[in-house]
């Protein structure tokens, strides 16, 4: 079910999960936008790429319908499992570094994926190798350098820890191969890799109760990782997710580009 050894964000951790939902909360609107506008519609066959949690997996489905299929593939399968059941079905698979689980796709979707994968370009040739002619990819990635601040109102103390564990944070997430400005350069590698017809915007929410809760599962979740590596005490964390809970700070994101295009 995994192949994510000493990865920083572990799917069976119990944090995962409202990770995974203050995704959908935050995201699922823009995606299914997108989505929608892609046209997917019954009877596709749609891939979805490090899918995580189920939200975008049931979303597909109920489009696609019975005649439809939505593979859904991760290298931690943990949380998407209960998705499991036709038209979906799932299947541990590492984009960066496996051929594609399959051919013909009328749609490949990753959301917050590729800023993981060390070897991206692979993983975009991979997913469009797995559409078929025409076939869409929309493909979702933050970009935390365009926007690196966990508080873009530093105004006291209290913003200020947030965004020196937020910077923490970031420099674990790069020294494990992480690409922080890979949202940027989504439009020029979809191009590149011979994609038609491409175009690209960004959202990102500046304060909402969702980002509260990703960051209070975030921190909880790399909490020993943090204090290891001298970014912050146990004493400072404490006192982050104390200011976290209380609902007085606006809490941002990263910006999420979504970059979309169609194969020739
Ligand atoms: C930040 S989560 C995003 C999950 C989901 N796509 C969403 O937007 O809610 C990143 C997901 O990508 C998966 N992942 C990381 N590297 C991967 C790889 N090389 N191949 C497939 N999935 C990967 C992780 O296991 C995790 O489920």
């Amino acid at each position: 079910m995994t192949r994510t050894d000493g990865h920083l964000l572990d799917n069976r951790q119990t944090e995962a999960a409202e990770r995974f939902d203050a995704f959908a909360a935050l995201f699922d609107p823009t995606t299914f936008r997108h989505l929608q506008a892609l046209g997917v519609g019954p009877g596709w066959r749609c891939w979805e790429v490090g899918a995580g949690g189920t939200s975008v997996v049931s979303w597909l489905a109920k489009r696609v319908g019975p005649t439809g299929r939505v593979l859904a593939t991760d290298i931690d399968t943990s949380r998407v499992a209960p998705a499991g059941r036709p038209p979906v079905e799932v299947r541990v698979h590492d984009v960066g570094a496996e051929e594609p689980p399959g051919e013909g796709f009328d749609l490949v979707h990753a959301r917050l994926v590729l800023v993981h994968v060390p070897d991206h370009e692979r993983a975009m040739r991979s997913m469009i190798k797995a559409l078929r002619p025409g076939g869409r990819l929309l493909v979702e990635d933050a970009d935390p350098a365009l926007q690196p601040l966990l508080c873009p109102d530093e105004h006291g103390p209290e913003q200020q820890l947030a965004n020196r564990l937020r910077h923490g944070f970031r420099q674990l997430l790069a020294r494990r191969g992480a690409d922080l400005s890979c949202g940027r350069r989504l439009p020029r590698l979809l191009r590149e890799t011979g994609l038609r017809r491409v175009e690209a915007d960004a959202y990102f929410p500046v304060t909402s109760p969702a980002c509260a809760a990703l960051e209070s599962a975030t921190v909880r979740q790399v909490r020993d990782q943090l204090v290891a590596a001298g970014v912050a005490t146990h004493d400072d964390i404490d006192r982050h997710l104390t200011h976290v809970a209380s609902g007085s700070m606006d809490l941002a994101t990263a910006p999420m580009i979504s970059a979309w295009g169609r194969k020739a």
